[in-house]
């Protein structure tokens, strides 16, 4: 079950109430989020942002305080719950708040999708993982793929604010799935596009090469849930021999060094992503061994998925 209850406190009146009122039993008055006593882990916003795609703001000012760009938190939902990493695709600590995006991929994912503005997360621990690291490099190429252009945005963002020239792309399959084109083109100094089926900007990724090829670029710093995605930039940016940082997501559990569910092979030497990443140098990963190891259980999640759907059972 989802731990929704809450204790509201009247705006009005003062009076304490449980959250099944809309109104204040005593004196009238409207209830809604605002009046929250304990606010922690609810979700304030929720927005579709492209099919699948949803963009949440949580509050939880100890997150929210701390947080940087790259760096993410682990989701449980519910007591029988799984934990899942979402990057933090922003933060406000005037306001306490955090903010998600996520795609509906599987158990999980749809069910944080099917959660309401006032609903409670069950725990949320983070900030996690180490924060991108914001310098003047000179000039970066950033491309953000798919759910990843969120967390691309905060990090190119912080990338600008550093003096940076920044190249920006973003990908996804279809046309339909960009989202933040208008953000983006905002703080950019150079704006690109692709679709892997070419309905939108260029088809596919080749035309880095061109980019490559015309100009010096000092950085590539790439994200994206697409491990084959990952290796292809890092494919392109290898004979140029510019240092290409990406940003991993293995399978994680425990998020803090101990399961060892997030082993990477990096430079021919074991990493854990959730601690020692989830940032690494593209050209050292061992990207064979990633793509085995994120494979792992697809036919125990596709069997969940089933499962979950047809019993209304909850990961
Ligand atoms: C450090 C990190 C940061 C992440 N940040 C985000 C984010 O900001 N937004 C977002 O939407 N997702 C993010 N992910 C991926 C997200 O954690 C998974 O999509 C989620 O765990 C899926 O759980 P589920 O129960 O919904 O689906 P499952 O049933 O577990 O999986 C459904 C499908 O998604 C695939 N999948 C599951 N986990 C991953 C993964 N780690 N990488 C790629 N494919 C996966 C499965 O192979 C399967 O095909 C991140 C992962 C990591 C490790
Ligand atoms: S998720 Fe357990 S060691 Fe990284």
């Amino acid at each position: 079950m989802m731990e929704n209850v809450g204790v509201y406190k009247c705006p009005e009146c003062g009076t304490e109430v449980n959250e099944k009122y809309v109104f204040c039993p005593v004196c009238g008055g409207k209830l809604d989020w605002h009046n929250l006593i304990n606010k922690e882990n609810r979700i304030l916003l929720k927005k579709e942002i492209a099919p699948m795609i949803k963009l949440i703001e949580v509050y939880n000012p100890q997150v929210a305080s701390k947080a940087k760009p790259g760096q993410f938190v682990i989701l449980r939902l519910h007591e029988r719950g799984k934990r899942f990493p979402i990057t933090i695709s922003g933060a406000s600590p005037e306001d306490g708040t955090i903010r998600l995006v996520f795609n509906e991929v599987g158990t999980a994912t749809k069910q944080l999708g099917s959660m309401n503005v006032g609903d409670r997360i069950m725990n949320m621990p983070g900030p996690l993982g180490n924060p991108t690291k914001i310098r003047n490099y000179g000039t970066v190429l950033c491309f953000g793929g798919g759910v990843m252009i969120g967390p691309m945005f905060w990090i190119a963002s912080a990338l600008k604010k550093a003096g940076n020239y920044i190249i920006n792309v973003i990908g996804a399959r279809t046309k339909e799935l960009l989202f933040f084109e208008d953000k983006f083109r905002e703080i950019s100094n150079e704006f690109y596009v692709a679709t892997d089926d070419g309905s939108y900007g260029y088809k596919g990724l080749d035309f880095l090469r061109k980019i490559l090829d015309n100009r010096d670029i000092d950085f590539v710093y790439g994200t994206s849930v697409a491990t084959a995605t990952l290796r292809e930039i890092c494919r392109i940016t290898e004979p140029f021999g510019i240092k290409t940082v990406v940003a991993l997501t293995p399978i994680m559990v425990d998020g803090s060094g101990m399961c060892g569910a997030c082993r990477v092979t990096v430079g021919g030497e074991r990493k854990f992503a959730c601690v020692d990443g989830p940032e690494f140098d593209g050209h050292e990963v061992d990207w064979d061994s990633l793509e085995k190891r994120k494979r792992m259980y697809t036919l125990e999640e596709r069997i969940l998925s089933v499962f979950s759907e047809v019993s209304g059972f909850s990961s």
